[in-house]
């Protein structure tokens, strides 16, 4: 086997420490040389896990950027609408490049960044991690080989979860178009690119309907407070902050998220802190959020193949579930 990888991390937030935790495992094929975001906290905490010295941790990825190419390749996790611009400055300093999904919030952005990529030379990888799992493998397999026979249709739901769409897309990073983007793109460019993959063809035509039903002022039930902590309501609301956030404490998993991206600080005083100065600890009725909590989608594919998709918040959290009909079975 070669020498690992050399890797310069953008963004230490939530996507860049799962990444970290795959060098973490595969010490010979990854090394993370370089990093750089403005938290600070964050940042240290994970230079300090892999070793960087403080002269490679940066406050922002164009001041690593301008020391040239100090890595094999970059993984930026910025926010979604920081993606063009570090990719297309490392892309032309020659670094290959881990891109976060979405690549960017207009179709003109996108162009832009695969230019540069291809400009360059060097290999850019988006993160559309449903595509490179052994279900998919199985389920593109058996479309391709017709083992259902002529493939007809795909239902497909993307069940996000009360809880989940509460905190990621009302309280958190993904609630509002003009930050982010509409749902279509932060959390089902994942799907749409899945359908398309597991198909086969080329859409020929995509239309959509959806809604923000629940997660609004009107809503909102009499007597509740701007902020859970506060609020009289509290125990009977299924949203409540208090409730989600402090029964994370003394679950592992649940404290690497979704607690660790409300507060590093994972004890009662450090969440109640959290909550009482942060997003996360404001009422989901009270919000500045303005997207879609359901969305339904429609494709045509080429040879008349149907897909529809459905995404929304009023399920609980788990796995995408996809029936696939064809002449001869369905699965
Ligand atoms: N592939 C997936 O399944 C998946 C899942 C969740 C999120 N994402 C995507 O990953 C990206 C990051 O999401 P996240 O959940 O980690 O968010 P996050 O807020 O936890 O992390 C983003 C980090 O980028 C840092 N940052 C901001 N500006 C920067 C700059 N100029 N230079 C360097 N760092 C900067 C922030 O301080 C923050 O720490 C988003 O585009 C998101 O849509 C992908």
């Amino acid at each position: 086997m070669g020498r690992a990888v050399t890797i310069a991390l953008v963004g230490t937030g939530n996507r860049g420490h799962a990444y970290s935790r795959f060098v973490e495992r595969y010490p010979d094929r990854a090394r993370i040389v370089a990093v750089a975001d403005p938290r600070t906290e964050r940042r240290d905490l994970l230079a300090r896990r892999f070793e960087v010295g403080p002269d490679r941790r940066f406050s922002d990825w164009w001041e690593l950027a301008a020391r040239g190419r100090v890595a094999d390749a970059v993984v930026i996790a910025t926010p979604d609408h920081d993606h063009v611009a570090p990719a297309r400055r490392f892309a032309e300093l020659g670094y290959h490049i881990l891109l976060e999904k979405p690549i960017a919030p207009t179709r003109a952005e996108c162009v832009e960044v695969v230019d540069a990529v291809e400009k360059a030379g060097v290999i850019l990888a988006v993160c559309h991690v449903l595509r490179y799992t052994a279900y998919t493998d199985a389920v593109r397999r058996y479309v391709a080989e017709d083992r259902l026979g002529q493939l007809v249709g795909v239902n497909h739901l993307e069940p996000v979860g009360w809880w989940h769409f509460a905190h990621s897309y009302v309280r958190g990073n993904w609630r509002r178009l003009d930050a982010s983007g509409p749902t279509i793109l932060t959390k089902c460019c994942h799907d749409l690119d899945w359908l398309r993959y597991v198909v086969g063809r080329a859409a020929v035509s995509v239309s959509s309907h959806g809604g923000l039903h629940h997660f609004t002022p009107a809503n909102r039930p009499a007597g509740a407070a701007d902020r859970c902590l506060d609020c009289a309501v509290e125990p009977d609301c299924p949203y409540s902050a208090t409730r989600l956030y402090l029964g994370c404490l003394g679950d592992e998993r649940r404290e690497r998220w979704p607690l660790s991206i409300v507060t590093l600080d994972a004890t009662e005083q450090g969440v109640r802190q959290a909550l009482r100065d942060g997003p996360y600890g404001r009422c989901v009725y009270a919000c500045d959020n303005d997207v879609v909590d359901h969305q339904v989608v429609r494709i045509d594919f080429e040879g008349g193949v149907t897909a529809t998709l459905t995404m929304s918040a009023f399920t609980p959290l788990g796995h995408r579930r996809t029936q696939i009909m064809g002449t001869r079975g369905w699965c």
